[in-house]
């Protein structure tokens, strides 16, 4: 992290406020599982701490966890760790989201990273694309092509084939000017959004995609832990 003029704060808000309830039963929430003596957001934290152009960081979290993301914070080894802004998170992802964009007022950034904690394979390479995309367009976020069929199914039965032409698999870290996403925010607050892409589309404003990276998996369920589990033993 280093300190730039005001007119071009980055700051990315790093969602950790789930239960992690399809992970099925676990000791402690997913991003605060551990793997080679860190926990996951740990991870995730430390890829965007140490990005030179992320000027702030701000993570969302329960309540209950606070004893849990202080354990966390120790666990990085950067000068700003204690700079890390928190704050409470909401019923839904997108409730997390919202709190944490009303919580930047004061620090007024131009571009919000908005990012998964529990995405902590994010390249330097990725983050960087979306930055540079922002110079040009209000959102931007990565996205991968589907590869597979895909068939719409009907109680177990294929009731037809759809086109993967047009359709792609959305990642995190999505990026938005601040101003933007925070009134596209305000604006939704009564109707459910998977991820802040949908919440700016819904007031018709263009979204432009960078290639995603596959290796940027979201921790979803446990097959997933078992993934991440040999990927971080081989970059250890
Ligand atoms: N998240 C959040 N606030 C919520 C719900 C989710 O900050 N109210 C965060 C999660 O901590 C996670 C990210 O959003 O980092 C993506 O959500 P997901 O993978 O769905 O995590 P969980 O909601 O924790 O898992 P589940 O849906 O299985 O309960
Ligand atoms: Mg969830």
């Amino acid at each position: 992290m280093v300190c730039l003029m005001a007119s071009e704060k980055i700051v990315a808000i790093l969602l950790a406020a789930g239960k992690g309830e399809r992970m099925g039963p676990m000791a402690v929430p997913k991003q605060y599982a551990k793997f080679n003596n860190k926990r996951l957001l740990s991870h995730t934290i430390n890829a965007f701490i140490n990005h030179k152009k992320i000027n702030h960081i701000i993570v969302a979290i329960r309540p209950e966890d606070k004893r849990l993301f202080q354990e966390t914070i120790t666990e990085i080894d950067h000068p700003h760790a204690q700079n890390i802004q928190l704050v409470v998170g909401g019923k839904e992802r997108q409730n997390s989201v919202y709190n944490a964009l009303e919580a930047l007022q004061e620090f007024n950034p131009k571009y919000v990273l908005i990012h998964d904690g529990v995405r902590p394979f994010v390249s330097h390479l990725l983050i960087n694309r979306i930055i540079d995309g922002l110079q040009k367009h209000n959102g931007v976020i990565p996205v991968l092509p589907i590869t597979d069929s895909i068939k719409r199914v009907s109680n177990g039965i294929v009731a037809g084939s759809v086109s993967r032409s047009e359709l792609y698999v959305a990642q995190t870290p999505q990026g938005f000017s601040y101003q933007n996403i925070l009134m596209c925010h305000r604006l939704v607050r009564f109707s459910n959004h998977s991820d802040d892409s949908s919440v700016m589309e819904s007031y018709s404003l263009p979204i432009f995609t960078v290639p995603g990276d596959p290796k940027n998996i979201k921790i979803t369920n446990e097959e997933d832990l078992e993934k991440f589990k040999e990927v971080s033993y081989i970059n250890s």
